[in-house]
């Protein structure tokens, strides 16, 4: 069986239900809020309480995306969790995502861990499945689920968040289709980010970290040109919005900026002409579509396609049959760059996409009890801790981490039932 097409058949987001609010986190901490709210260009957190972790993020983001975009779980023939913030050294979170979804026990299932670029590995390995042949007219189920965390006043602090987005792959997608010769590679061994076994908390050398993600930009997008042969295909005129790796929002204008200058050839200083071009450019191809991310934080691996649910919520008619760029940038670090078309009809299916029903159901934390709650987040995750409580923060039905006892983890609810 010949298969022409791989792309993205579903797509939904689901994340904690707290979330604290950044202007009143900087006035904690004795910082200017602008520096956060603008500086930054975060409005709000999310913050994931003790019973929520990367299970039970992706499983509930998983079954969305099965069952608003009806797809029957049989139909899965692939699940991969991308995470930084798996839940065992050895056990994968994606096997109890298998046993919480229902998927067929043919179904072949794993981790992949690499920083935030864990879940474009997925994507893009399913994508070689499907044109290799190997699906056999099934889908992939590839979901990204992270809680990025660094600790009480650190300098990555305003660059938290949680959440997961789950995406359905498949040979006849409805919302965007990959273009396979257009996916451009990057690894170099960096100590830019990284978290080492012993450690709840990321380490990062921050402004380092920074461009790291820009040359990585730069060495993806070349290598990307040279697999399409030539950069006519990646033109900032042909495409209709530009995706990247989304940390905190004011990292998609530094990559936005590197994106013009790789492709124009020149370095461009705040007070070149050609700044005023670049500026347009990223309001218009960039900027419309980081309002999820300026509310939800740093999902690390699911950061990406968090824009692109934003994109495809607003996703009028007219933009359907245009090009999109997508850039994952994982610490340490890998990259991709590549594009995608979004199929004719795809604007049908917004309101599937549209997480804001459940994050209008979210409660904002006062800082001390979002502080005491990191606390609690910590001891919880111990054999024969005290079970957290989800009535302890108002968390309504759901799937939930209750407790580990005899060194296996329990979880309580399901996921048809979260709000
Ligand atoms: N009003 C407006 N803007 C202000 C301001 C104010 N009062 N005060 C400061 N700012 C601006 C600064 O000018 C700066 O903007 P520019 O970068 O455009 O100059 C911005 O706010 C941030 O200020 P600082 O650089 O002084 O902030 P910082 O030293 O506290 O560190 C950070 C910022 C490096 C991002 C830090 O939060 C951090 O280490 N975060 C974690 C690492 C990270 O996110 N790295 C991103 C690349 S790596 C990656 O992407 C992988 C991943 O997910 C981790």
């Amino acid at each position: 069986m010949t298969v022409t097409a791989a792309g993205i058949d579903a797509l939904a987001f689901y994340g904690p239900r707290c979330y604290v609010d950044m202007a009143e986190l900087a006035e904690a901490r004795g910082v200017d809020p602008d520096k956060y709210l603008l500086g930054l260009g975060q409005r709000q957190m999310a913050v994931a309480t003790p019973c929520e972790d990367t299970v039970t993020m992706a499983s509930v983001a998983g079954w969305r995306a099965l069952e608003q975009f009806d797809i029957d779980p049989a139909e899965i023939g692939t699940l991969i969790v991308g995470t930084e913030t798996g839940i065992d050294h050895s056990k994968p979170a994606a096997v109890y995502v298998h046993e919480m979804l229902g998927l067929g026990e043919n179904c072949r299932t794993f981790e992949t861990k690499h920083a935030c670029y864990g879940a474009m590995a997925g994507l893009t390995s399913t994508m070689d499945w499907i044109h290799a042949g190997r699906a056999r007219g099934r889908k992939a189920l590839v979901i990204a689920s992270d809680i990025a965390r660094y600790g009480i006043d650190t300098a990555g602090e305003p660059t938290q968040g949680a959440g997961a987005v789950a995406m359905v792959v498949g040979d006849s997608p409805r919302l965007l289709e990959l273009d396979p010769t257009t996916f451009g590679d990057y690894t170099r061994q960096v100590m830019d980010f990284w978290r080492p076994l012993y450690s709840k908390y990321a380490f990062a050398d921050g402004h380092y970290s920074i461009d790291c993600y820009l040359d990585a930009f730069t060495g993806a997008w070349r290598d990307a040109c040279e697999q399409a042969g030539g950069r006519d295909a990646f033109s900032l005129d042909n495409l209709d919005a530009c995706f990247y790796h989304v940390p905190f929002v004011k990292m998609a204008r530094k990559a936005h900026h590197r994106h013009c200058e790789t492709e124009w050839g020149q370095s461009i200083a705040r007070e070149d002409q050609l700044a005023t071009r670049v500026r347009e450019s990223y309001d218009t191809q960039v900027a419309p579509w980081l309002e999820l991310n300026s509310v939800v934080g740093n999902i690390y691996t699911g950061s990406l396609f968090l824009a692109i649910a934003d994109y495809l919520r607003k996703l009028d008619n007219a933009r359907e049959g245009g090009r999109i760029s997508l850039f994952s940038y994982g610490s340490g670090c890998g990259a991709a760059f590549g594009t995608a078309t979004v199929v004719e009809g795809a604007g049908n299916w917004r309101q599937q996409v549209d997480p804001q029903p459940h994050l209008d159901q979210r409660h904002k934390l006062d800082i001390p009890a979002y502080e005491q709650l990191i606390r609690a987040a910590d001891s919880a995750d111990h054999n024969d801790a005290p079970y957290p409580e989800p009535s302890q923060w108002d968390l309504g039905e759901g799937l939930y981490y209750v407790g580990t006892r005899d060194h296996i983890r329990h979880y309580s609810g399901n996921p048809a039932n979260a709000t």
